[in-house]
């Protein structure tokens, strides 16, 4: 019986197929634990279970001797140390494609809420409804807009297909973002679906955004380090963006005190993207099913190696 701690309370049942073979911890508390208590919890640990919210760096997989494995409860693992897991045979995994359209149809739910202005005109329904209004809430049309999607992989993919029902021209920057300021300036929308890595830190930044046209509008439901904020928050004071909508921010949550929620048209969701009933429950089975496959010294089906 190995032991394995899970981070957080997971939705479904999933982790009743592991407790079958194996002993499960579940930290208990809505908070995550603290990185010291995470570093208490994996030094007793043969493997982990954790959230894009757990930093799993090399000081933790120096100080736990029996971790094998660490299953991310999430497609994107920019929160891991992929070297110091490598490099003390530690195998890493994430739960990729389950995840896809869920998080493709909240990135796209983003994109009608900021042009529509959505969540303000549902407010005023039922705070200041007092007629019809010609010049009320007059957003942007979204049919017939080009859309930027920065990030060619599956996200970016599934967002694509969607914008086809609008009959958006739509342009894909995948890796090479020597096209970057000229599909910029071509965008009405643009939607990032690129993971955080050093090549994408801050790739929405002061020099980039100012290829952008007036008036379009930002969607992120990739990372929040995709965006340099001060830079976001300045071009939605200066009204060079029309709106911004993101699912993510740096860091999560937003202290209160961020300047960043001064700034107009802005929606911020608390990271919600994959957040369906059906979706978060595949997600558990594939950690579980990474889990069990590490613990057997069998190969983790969904295994990620640094890039
Ligand atoms: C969510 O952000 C994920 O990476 O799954
Ligand atoms: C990213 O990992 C994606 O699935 O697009």
């Amino acid at each position: 019986m190995a032991r394995v701690f899970v981070t957080r309370q997971l939705p479904g049942s999933a982790l009743d197929r592991l407790a079958e073979s194996h002993q499960v911890e579940v930290w208990p508390e809505r908070l995550p634990p603290s990185h010291n208590e995470l570093i208490s919890k994996a030094g007793g640990a043969d493997a982990l279970i954790t959230m894009l919210s757990d930093r799993i760096d090399a000081q933790l997989i120096n100080a736990s001797p029996n971790l094998k494995v660490v299953a991310n409860y999430a497609v994107g693992y920019d929160n891991i140390d992929l070297d110091s897991a490598a490099a003390h045979n530690v195998a890493v995994a994430n739960t990729p494609d389950v995840l896809t359209e869920a998080t493709a149809d909240l990135a796209w739910a983003l994109l009608m809420a900021a042009a529509r202005k959505l969540p303000a005109a549902l407010e005023n329904a039922h705070t200041d409804w007092q007629t019809w209004e010609p010049r009320g809430f007059l957003g942007a049309d979204v049919h017939n807009k080009t859309l930027l999607i920065i990030g060619g992989g599956r996200i970016g993919t599934a967002m694509a297909r969607r914008a086809q029902g609008f009959d958006m021209p739509v342009i894909t920057v995948g890796r090479d973002h020597s096209q970057l300021s000229q599909a910029l300036a071509q965008a009405d929308f643009i939607s990032l679906h690129a993971p955080l890595t050093p090549e994408t830190k801050h790739l929405i930044n002061t020099e980039t955004l100012e290829h952008v046209r007036d008036g379009a509008i930002l969607i992120n439901t990739a990372r929040g380090g995709l965006v340099d904020q001060r830079a976001l928050a300045a071009a939605l004071n200066e009204g060079r963006l029309a709106a911004a909508a993101l699912d993510v921010t740096d860091p999560e949550p937003l202290p209160a005190s961020d300047p960043l929620w001064q700034a107009p048209n802005l929606l911020i969701a608390p990271h919600i993207g994959s957040a369906t009933e059906s979706t978060r429950a595949r997600m558990a089975d594939m950690t579980v099913d990474n889990v069990l496959a590490g613990l057997a010294g069998e190969p983790l089906p969904n295994a990620v190696q640094a890039r």
